[in-house]
């Protein structure tokens, strides 16, 4: 391990040079946020702030982090998943003076211990996935928020977190959801986990999907994106649902829809993309066919029960990189990838760069506001914000720009038929 106080912990130094290229590569293929780079680069608007993220250590991240830096921010970073990170990409950054903490395969308190270094760092502004830093100033160092004026919280788990400690009146400062913009939920949760869901899969297996049956657990944006893309691998997908209108969207889109209980006897591959607890649990495990695969999307390791997997099972082995074979006492073997963490992010490389391009533009321009907010005395309440509608189509338009792409626009007239409450047939 690599460590220097105040400065960073990473696994291995030496690996920045190959880190720096998977950072060039990612830069390739995120012209807004680099866009966004080029625009405020010169003005440094986050000059005298101090930036503190935990968020996924990726090549793509890394794009982020170098652009708050780039436009003057102070940053100081850890990841939010003990199996995210690339050691090469947290290398890279290290290398190049950002204030990192973090490696592949960190224990429980090895990760604590790398959000309250970022934290001694008393940030101006937080930018979470999951929440897991912004809960550590709220919990152990409230004092910190004195000087914190905002922060932003990437994914669905984390929102939903945010605006319960909101309504309890909780909060001690204002957030962003930048999850919830159009240009982040919509594309980053469906197309983005759909891709690398399955690039995990295959990492992890490389077995055949065609023919098989895949369970998805949960049809929301993630889950619709799994299904959408394990069907076009020629899957017969199931999916399991607890909101009956999206059971139905399920199975009006091609899927076949069943309890998880009947699931688990025809399941093949199964995956979970819920962001809720015990979805795969003893009782189902002890259905499984032999051979049966198990993984989770989901934000958190809690969607697969895998202690009441170890209690049903006799042996337990590795069978290969993110593959753990479990023989259970009926005799079958299920085999459960990345140990139930984020499969895309443990086993793959998480979501292709051309869609983060537009998650982090939105994260980018959430601390932007929250900055332009604070100079110009704007007291913001400590609630969770939506980021502006405006945003995401400013942001849509610019991506369709550089993909070479044109659309139209709607003349006068039709503006204001669109607004004609007296036209009739
Ligand atoms: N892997 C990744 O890179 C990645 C990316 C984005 C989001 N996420 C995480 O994925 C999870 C899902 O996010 P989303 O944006 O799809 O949320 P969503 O709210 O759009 O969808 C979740 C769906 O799961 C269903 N559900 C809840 N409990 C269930 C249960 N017990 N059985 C079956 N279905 C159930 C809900 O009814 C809902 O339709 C969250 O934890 C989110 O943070 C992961």
């Amino acid at each position: 391990m690599d460590y220097k106080q105040g400065a960073y912990k990473v696994r291995d130094l030496s690996l920045a040079d190959a880190g720096r290229m998977r950072i060039e590569w990612a830069e390739s293929r995120m012209p807004v946020l680099m866009r966004l780079r080029d625009k405020y680069a010169a003005a440094k608007p986050f000059k005298g702030y101090k930036i503190t993220g935990c968020l996924h250590v990726t090549k793509e991240t890394a794009v982020l982090i170098e652009t708050l830096a780039a436009c003057g921010a102070e940053v100081a970073w850890s990841g939010c998943n003990p199996l995210s990170t690339n050691d090469e990409v947290a290398a890279a950054l290290a290398k190049s003076g950002i204030e990192i903490y973090a490696w592949h395969g960190m224990n429980t308190e090895e990760f604590y211990w790398c959000i309250d270094r970022t934290i001694d760092k008393t940030p101006h502004l937080t930018l979470d996935d999951g929440a897991d830093l912004i809960f550590t100033v709220h919990n152990r160092f409230p004092e910190k928020a004195d000087t914190i004026i905002g922060g932003s919280e990437e994914t669905t788990t984390g929102v939903h977190r945010l605006r319960a400690m909101a309504a309890d009146g909780k909060m001690l400062y204002p957030v962003y959801a930048v999850n919830d913009a159009e240009t982040k939920w919509d594309f980053d949760n469906v197309y983005g986990t759909g891709q690398s869901t399955l690039d995990g899969v295959l990492r992890a297996t490389s077995v055949l999907i065609a023919g098989k049956n895949v369970v998805v657990a949960g049809y929301g944006h993630c889950g619709r994106g799994v299904a959408m893309r394990a069907k076009g691998l020629g899957a017969n997908v199931i999916v399991t649902e607890v909101k009956p209108t999206a059971a139905l969207k399920a199975i009006l889109e091609g899927n076949s829809v069943m309890t998880m209980e009947d699931a688990a006897k025809v399941g093949d591959i199964f995956i979970t993309a819920t962001g809720m607890s015990d979805v795969v649990r003893g009782r189902h495990f002890a259905k499984m066919k032999d051979g049966a695969i198990v993984c989770n999307t989901g934000h958190y390791d809690v969607e697969l029960n895998l202690k009441e997997l170890a209690e049903l099972s006799k042996d337990t082995r590795v069978i290969r990189a993110n593959n753990r074979e479990y023989t259970l006492e009926n005799g079958r073997r299920v085999y459960v990838l990345a140990d139930g963490r984020l499969v895309n992010l443990a086993a793959a490389e998480g979501h292709p760069s051309e869609v983060m391009d537009m998650s982090f533009a939105n994260q980018f321009m959430a601390h932007l506001t929250l900055v332009q907010a604070h100079e110009r005395g704007d007291a913001l309440q400590p609630i969770v914000y939506d980021l502006p509608q405006e945003l995401d189509q400013e942001i849509a338009s610019v991506k369709l720009e550089t993909m070479g792409l044109s659309i139209d626009s709607l003349t006068e007239e039709q503006v204001a038929y669109a607004t004609d409450y007296a036209a009739g047939t």
